[in-house]
């Protein structure tokens, strides 16, 4: 076991993470460390009264203060530094590949274009992999809270920048902000040739992730834990293969599932859907992915075998490879056989 309660052979799997937002990831240190390299102002006057008012309700409470510690992010090397803490982090958990999200509308509102976002990130990228060996790749998440107009234009502001991105997403408030909004922007995303991903049954019903399915197309819902609320969706789930990026910590410290042991994961495993564990936001929901394990250790101790399938499911649902995901399930079967790594 580890200081964490996690069994060692579960800390030192290798991972993968498809559910992070890379404005998630900025640390109260480092927001303070930017703002004071940009001459930025933040409603907080230090760290520690920034971490107190982590106290969240709901999923707006979070997102009040997330969009406003986004204002310290103005140049490319601060998406380069934030990046990088994120990368160092993620490969000290195992994490060996991350599909990252990131919210260019936030920034395009305070004036930083997309290539600014986009070349620091890519650069933070660069850096991670030749320092600690972490591949990583970027989805562009339009805001649901924002019109189908404004993320139309997004795209467009996106399209020099389509080699850098493995896909598209949808984030932010889910209530009243249902997927069917966006079905122009995603059969346009699509048409490009991206896969695309949403946001649907975090605090909003199963019908979100029903209509996600079916109006946009997506190839994994993000969170969906919802979904337990009908059946036939689980089953539909299931029989389609379509991964869920739950996010445990995160229902936790949003209130969605205030108590982990009566989170849904058992179930939803138990009917045979791809769930996978991600962090979301980890710098405001208590720690990265292998906290986020931790926390399911130890609310239902599963076995090194459910561990296994649930790591699997994650590189099995990314957008690399065939070749990709069975070199990564390979290693991580051997990892489950080695019998010199202690239980
Ligand atoms: N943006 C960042 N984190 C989010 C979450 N958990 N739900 C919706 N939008 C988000
Ligand atoms: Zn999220």
């Amino acid at each position: 076991m580890t200081e964490l309660g996690l069994p060692e052979r579960v800390r030192t799997a290798p991972k993968c993470e498809l559910h992070v937002h890379i404005e998630g990831t900025l640390e109260p240190e480092l927001a303070f460390a930017l703002a004071q390299r940009n001459a930025v102002v933040l409603p907080y006057d230090s760290v520690a009264t920034l971490r107190a008012a982590y106290a969240f309700d709901s999923l707006q409470s979070f997102l009040d203060i997330y969009y406003a510690c986004t204002a310290v992010l103005c140049c490319e090397a601060d998406f380069h530094d934030l990046m990088l803490a994120y990368l160092q982090r993620a490969a000290a958990d195992g994490v060996v590949y991350a599909e990252i999200f990131f919210d260019p509308q936030v920034h395009a509102a305070r004036g930083v274009p997309m290539g600014t976002v986009i070349a620091g990130l890519q650069a933070g990228l660069r850096e991670g992999r030749t320092r600690y060996g972490i591949e990583g790749a970027l989805i562009l998440c339009f805001l649901r809270h924002l019109s189908a107009e404004d993320a139309m234009e997004t795209l467009l502001q996106a399209k020099p920048y389509l080699g850098a991105l493995a896909g598209f997403g949808l984030d932010s408030g889910e209530r009243g902000n249902p997927p069917g909004k966006f079905a122009d922007v995603f059969a346009a995303c699509r048409a490009l040739g991206l896969p695309v991903v949403a946001h649907a049954g975090e605090e909003g019903p199963a019908e979100y992730v029903q209509e996600a399915l079916d109006t946009l197309s997506v190839a994994r819902i993000d969170h969906g834990v919802r979904a337990i609320d009908d059946p036939a969706l689980v089953r539909r789930l299931a029989a389609n293969q379509i991964a869920l990026t739950v996010c445990p910590l995160s229902n936790q410290r949003l209130q969605v599932t205030p108590d982990l042991r009566d989170h849904p994961l058992p179930a939803l495993l138990a009917a045979g859907v791809p769930v996978t564990l991600n962090s979301d936001d980890p710098a405001y929901f208590g720690g990265y992915l292998n906290a986020n394990l931790a926390a399911v250790h130890e609310a239902f101790a599963w076995s090194d075998s459910q561990w296994e399938t649930v790591l699997g499911n994650a590189f099995q649902a990314s957008f690399r490879n065939e070749t990709w995901k069975a070199h990564w399930l390979h290693t991580l079967s051997l990892h489950f056989a080695d019998d010199q790594i202690e239980t």
